[in-house]
């Protein structure tokens, strides 16, 4: 069976990272059982440049008809002033929505040996292993209306529409609940009940279903604010946290820090079981070390980990590469990002490099026994 990948790899740190996953991909190709196929396109400011808006409907096209989207970063200082509409983001946010990817899953685990690049104490951080599930197509990214308006004295008005409904609340209730099962079985639901009626709906719902479909999991409900300290002050009581697009954006950049760098995590954006998944790793486009050789490579590989497990089946490849990783890191190879005193520092090509040749050795470990 060969899997159509759709690589999008964006703009600024997007391609160095994404070239380190196409040597990945030509390794499997070559040495495992699974047949890849991968076609690249634009999208951002890349697709800005060549063709004046950030997704075109031949990209969208192509994506819909992959078996999954591995996509880099969007965005930079160069499209900074474009309108909202025809941003690099936009392209992003445009996929999101017409892949209708509801539920982001973005994991945030502290490898042992990365331990002393958290900005946090070891004991804090050691052995943690959060999954946030961020819902990714509705909230104020894409409520209605929206916009700026005159207001005719030289003065200006900004909107925007944070709305739930009941139906886009419980599809990511139900994803956050079974995956929650198959870990630690707790779920952390999070909004802002207290100031919000968008926040109450979602707290009721979660609640409803919870009673209704999950009560073997443990629930928890607390408001987005003193989810952000908490996961400060004693991040290990998380499991699974499910919240809303905006706090889900926010809380998600926060525990990625807790793990060291974001230069390491990977996520997955989901739709309905069997539809085009999308996978992105969480970190921007970086502009400030583009093509310097210097972006950690590690979250677009983890991202297509996870694009192995979740959309194509196959687990023990993505446990493979994430073992892989592991070793890598253990061994002390590092980008700068997350560089320690005692490591070797290596750059993006170099990670990727070391990422295959470790990979080669566990086949032939395999191979003798
Ligand atoms: C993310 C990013 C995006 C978001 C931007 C690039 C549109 O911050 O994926 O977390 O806000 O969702
Ligand atoms: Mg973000």
């Amino acid at each position: 069976m060969t899997f159509n990948l759709h690589i999008l790899p964006g703009d600024g740190i997007g391609p160095e990272v994404m070239a380190e996953v196409e040597k990945l991909v030509k390794w499997l190709n070559a040495k495992t059982d699974i047949k890849i196929k991968t076609v690249q396109g634009l999208v951002g400011g890349a697709s800005i440049d060549a063709y004046g808006k950030p997704l075109t409907a031949e990209t969208l096209d192509a994506c819909k008809k992959s078996d999954a989207v591995l996509l880099g970063a969007v965005g930079g200082p160069k499209w900074d002033k474009v309108d909202y509409a025809i941003r690099p983001e936009a392209g992003l946010l445009g996929l999101r929505k017409e892949l209708d990817l509801f539920a982001n899953l973005r994991p945030a685990l502290v490898f042992d040996a990365l331990i002393d690049a958290s900005t946090l104490k070891p004991e804090i951080v050691r052995g943690l292993d959060i999954l946030i599930v961020r819902e990714l197509t509705g909230g104020v990214y894409f409520g209605e209306p929206r916009g700026i308006e005159d207001l005719g004295n030289g003065k200006r008005r900004g909107v925007n529409t944070q709305v739930y409904t009941t139906d886009e609340i419980l599809r990511v209730g139900r994803v956050a609940f079974e995956l929650a099962r198959k870990r630690r079985n707790k779920v952390t639901s999070c909004e802002k009940a207290n100031v919000m009626e968008s926040g109450k709906l979602w707290r009721e719902e979660i609640t409803k279903l919870h009673a209704a479909e999950y009560a073997d999991v443990e629930l928890e409900h607390m408001y987005a604010d003193n989810c952000a300290m908490q996961l400060l002050r004693r991040p290990s009581q998380f499991d699974v946290i499910v919240t809303d697009n905006l706090f889900g954006d926010i809380l998600s950049d926060e525990a990625a820090m807790l793990t060291g760098s974001l230069g390491m995590l990977p996520s997955a954006s989901l739709g309905v079981k069997g539809s085009t998944a999308l996978y992105e790793p969480v970190h921007g486009s970086a502009p400030d070390i583009a093509g310097q050789g210097k972006a950690n490579p590690l979250a677009t590989i983890l991202s297509f980990a996870m694009c192995l497990r979740y959309s194509f089946d196959r687990g023990d490849l993505a446990g493979m590469i994430e073992s892989a990783v592991q070793k890598i890191l253990d061994g002390g190879t590092r980008t700068p990002d997350i560089m320690a005193p005692g490591c070797k520092e290596t750059s993006t090509a170099g990670m990727g490099d070391a990422l295959i040749s470790e990979l080669d050795k566990s086949v032939a470990l395999k191979g003798v026994a």
